[in-house]
């Protein structure tokens, strides 16, 4: 028998010296601060996928339950033999558990971490041979371009467009409205049917919200202090582990959890000749998650562009998934 490949796009030009600039105008700002993509090395990638079996982060379990419980009606939505583009696939998993009830006739999985998605395709197309395997290696918050090919596929079939695991939380909302903007100006130039399920954390206590942030087996904590490791190999940086502390906290204000690192002890950084000293208790600001109200979300995506929009909830009414064509 003879083994299909998946067809792989790497669009991602690791503009190394773009993201050292981005990085000292940020550790150097009065506030230091991190773009939340920096998390996502082949070591980063892992501990999230760990975060989301945690007991107390219930954004992945919510947004499995409504798939289940819901599972006809979110169906009835969703395109058939259509091209499904997968925006932050990861380890794809949440998409392909999808594929019991409608099964796609292209998978275009797109992630900004192309190794470890490119690791993960080569399964995927193994096991599902009936789907076309396709992955992109794109940084797709800032524009969403596609290949020649990949273009021609999405002209041809309805488009299904997924944005799982309340990714969009880490854009502020003039972020997230040119997001959604480009995302339906896709889906209004694909065929009739194509649209968007994309799934958003809700508003809630903030003791719920800032132990999803802070387990107490401290995989979070792991995974907010990587981005110094990669910080010290992409900068040449020298910060030391042991003097920085997670913390995260919800800021109601701006309904949003922040990740920050704590300096422990007044103490000097050095990267690519410049110095930043931290006093103790100073926080570089490394990740904000949105969490937003319902009408409020659902207004943004008809602000956007969206005309038919709809949601369900899980039983806690934690996590909503939105379609909206
Ligand atoms: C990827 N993103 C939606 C996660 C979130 O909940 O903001 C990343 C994360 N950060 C800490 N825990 C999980």
């Amino acid at each position: 028998m003879q083994v299909k490949h998946p067809l792989f796009f790497d669009i991602h030009q690791e503009n190394k010296d773009a993201d050292i600039q981005e990085l000292i105008q940020g550790l150097l700002c009065r506030q230091a601060t991190l773009s939340p993509k920096y998390f996502y090395d082949e070591l980063g990638s892992v501990l999230f996928d760990a975060i989301t079996l945690l007991p107390e982060y219930y954004p992945t379990r919510a947004e499995s339950e409504i798939f289940v419980d819901q599972a006809s009606e979110i169906h009835a939505q969703f395109p058939k033999q259509a091209t499904w583009i997968d925006l932050g696939a990861g380890n794809c998993q949440k998409a392909v558990r999808l594929f019991k009830h409608t099964m796609p006739a292209n998978y275009v999985a797109v992630d900004i971490s192309t190794d470890y998605l490119s690791n993960n395709l080569k399964d995927l197309q193994a096991k599902y041979s009936e789907v076309r395997v396709i992955g992109l290696g794109v940084d797709f918050s800032s524009s969403l371009t596609f290949p020649g090919k990949l273009k021609e596929l999405i002209a041809e079939q309805p488009l299904l467009a997924l944005y799982l695991g309340s990714s969009l939380g880490n854009f502020n909302s003039t972020e997230a409205f040119y997001f959604l903007q480009r995302l339906a100006n896709l889906c209004k130039a694909g065929q009739p049917g194509s649209g968007l399920i994309i799934g958003i954390d809700l508003v809630k206590d903030p003791n719920t919200l800032e132990r999803a942030y802070a387990d107490a087996l401290g995989v979070t904590a792991a995974f907010n202090l990587n981005v110094l490791r990669r910080l010290n190999s992409l900068l040449g940086s020298d910060f030391d582990l042991q003097d920085w502390q997670h913390c995260a906290r919800f800021n109601a204000q701006e309904s949003r959890v922040e990740m920050h690192l704590n300096a422990k002890r007044d103490l000097a950084v050095n990267f690519h000749g410049h110095q930043r000293l931290f006093k103790k208790d100073e926080t570089i600001h490394t990740e904000n998650s949105y969490k937003w109200p319902i009408q409020n979300f659902s207004d943004l995506l008809l602000k956007s562009g969206f005309t038919n929009v709809q949601h369900w909830t899980d039983s806690k009414s934690h996590y909503a998934l939105f379609w909206a064509s």
